[in-house]
Parts: C-alpha cells; structure tokens; sequence
C-alpha cells in the first residue's frame, strides 16, 4: 500500500535488473505512491527481458542506457522528458559493478583496467548522471537525486575489494554535487549506506551468506531489507525531506554504530 507521497512526481530508476533489485522494488513502491517514471539499464541487462514485466506493473517505459555512457545519458535524460511531459523530481542510481570482484581477483593482484571499469560503472557513473542532469536541465526545483552505497567506504570487509574505492568516491561525488546542485535549483543529492541484501550484485560478494548472517547479528534492529530500503527510497524523494543533502545516509537497522550485541557474544561463546 502507498500513500501517495509521489503523486505527480516523475523521475528516473536505474538498475532493475529482475525481482530482488532494489531498484526493482523501489520502482513498485514508487508506483504504489503515484510516481510516473521511465526505467533504465545497460543494454546487455536487458537481455534477459526481466524489466519489461516490470514496466508493464508500474506503467513505465524503457529505456537501455550504459550508465558510463554520456551520450546514452543525454539520450535518456532527453527522451525521459518528452516521455514524461516535463522535468524531473527524482532519479535513483542503483549501479554497481566489478570485474575483479566478480572473477574473485585477490585485493593484491587486482587488474588494473578492471578497476579502472568498477570506479567508472560504479563510481563515476554518478557524476554523469548529475552532470548530464545539470546540463539537460533536466530537474526541477526541490528535486532529489540518490545513489545507493555500503558500509565498506568507512570500514573494510574483505571480498569487498576494489568496490570499496568506488563507493568512497560515490560517496564523495554526492557531497561535491549537492553543494552544486542545491545552488542551482536546490536539487539534494545524497547516498543511502543500506544492508547486505540477496541481490545479483550483493551475491557476487564472496561468503555473501555467513557475512549477511554476521550483519543481520550485530544490527539491532536486523538487516534492512530491499523493500524496506525501497520506502527510504521513496521518503527521500518525497516532499518530507527537501533539507536532507550532501550525506550518506544510514539504512542499516543499526549496524553501523553497533559495537557488539548478545547475539554475536552468544556465536563466539558456543
Ligand atoms: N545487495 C547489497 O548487499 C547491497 C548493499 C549496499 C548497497 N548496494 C548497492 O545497491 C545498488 C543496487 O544493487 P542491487 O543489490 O540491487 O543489485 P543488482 O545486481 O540487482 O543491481 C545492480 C545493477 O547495476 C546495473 N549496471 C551494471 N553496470 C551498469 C552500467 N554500465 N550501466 C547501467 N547499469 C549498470 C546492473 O544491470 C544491475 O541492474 C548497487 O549500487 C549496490 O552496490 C547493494
């Protein structure tokens, strides 16, 4: 159930590749909140079709894009308007990806030009999206603009590798663009920091199982789950937080100020 916090707002989701996407339940709750958006991805995920399904749900056309390609970019931005009738009030970056962490690359024998590809899907990726935003004049005023992060640009976990060097620069980028975008047209642009989640991505980590295990027991409050990140979402393109900007914002039912909790002493104690 929504509750129309989204009603006549329009935007841009990116990155629902099949059902366990955040991005895909951001674009069903949206939906249920009265969103109109154009969904997104990198041609090659489309090829399994999964995100047609999803369209037809939420009533929203496609539109492939490679998020490291400003042309594809400038495309999207462009037709999203004609599509929509107007200007943007939200857009979700829900990107990530690297070629050392999906072929298990040791964090000390790391392929260079593969890290070069993670920072630029995953990092850089977020600065085309605001850049060509600003330079389409694509968003109205009091938009929001979110990308989605994890916790291993302040801490390390291993297996996580070279992600943790896009994240710090995601992370980065919405500082330095929402001190930008807030003077232009007061646009907030943030990252969401949200729980291990059983995504495509998210098992591309190794040991993805014991480690949500671990997380789920050191938060107190447990993981947060893609639905529950996809009502953040959706608050935080709402009207209810137009002065939240410049921060990484944690959604992650507490973990990331948990010490130690009973449930972790009771593991070690066994
Ligand atoms: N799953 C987790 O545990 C977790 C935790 C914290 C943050 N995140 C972040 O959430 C976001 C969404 O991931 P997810 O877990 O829903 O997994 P997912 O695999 O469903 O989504 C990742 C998306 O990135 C897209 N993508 C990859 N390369 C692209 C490119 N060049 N251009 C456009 N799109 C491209 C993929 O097609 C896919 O749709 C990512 O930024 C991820 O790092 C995930």
């Amino acid at each position: 159930m929504g509750n129309n916090l989204l009603k006549g707002k329009k935007g841009i989701i990116f990155g629902a590749l099949n059902k366990d996407s955040i991005a895909w339940k951001t674009a069903l709750q949206a939906h249920e909140d009265g969103a109109e958006f154009v969904l997104t991805n990198a041609p090659i995920a489309m090829r399994m079709g999964e995100i047609n399904e999803l369209a037809k749900m939420c009533n929203a056309e496609v539109i492939p894009a490679d998020a490291t390609s400003i042309e594809d970019l400038t495309n999207l931005f462009e037709k999203s308007m004609e599509i929509l009738g107007g200007k943007l009030d939200f857009v979700l970056h829900s990107i990530g990806m690297s070629p050392n962490v999906r072929k298990g690359r040791e964090y000390g024998d790391l392929n260079y030009d593969w890290f070069l590809k993670t920072l630029d899907i995953s990092g850089l990726s977020f600065h085309k999206v605001l850049q060509t935003a600003e330079k389409t004049e694509a968003m109205n005023e009091w938009g929001s603009i979110l990308a989605l992060t994890y916790i291993a640009a302040q801490r390390t976990f291993p297996d996580y590798g070279d992600m943790a060097q896009a994240k710090a620069v995601l992370e980065s980028i919405a500082r330095s663009y929402g001190a930008r975008f807030a003077k232009i047209n007061k646009v907030r642009v943030n990252t969401i920091s949200q729980s291990p989640t059983m995504t495509t991505a998210g098992s591309g980590v190794g040991g993805f199982d014991v480690f949500l295990d671990y997380a789920h027991k050191l938060s107190p409050l447990g993981n947060a789950s893609a639905e529950d990140c996809a009502k953040y979402i959706v608050m935080m393109f709402s009207d209810y937080t137009r002065m939240v900007t410049m921060q990484n914002l944690m959604h992650d039912g507490g973990f990331s100020s948990s010490g130690i909790t009973d449930e972790i002493i009771g593991e070690l104690t066994k």
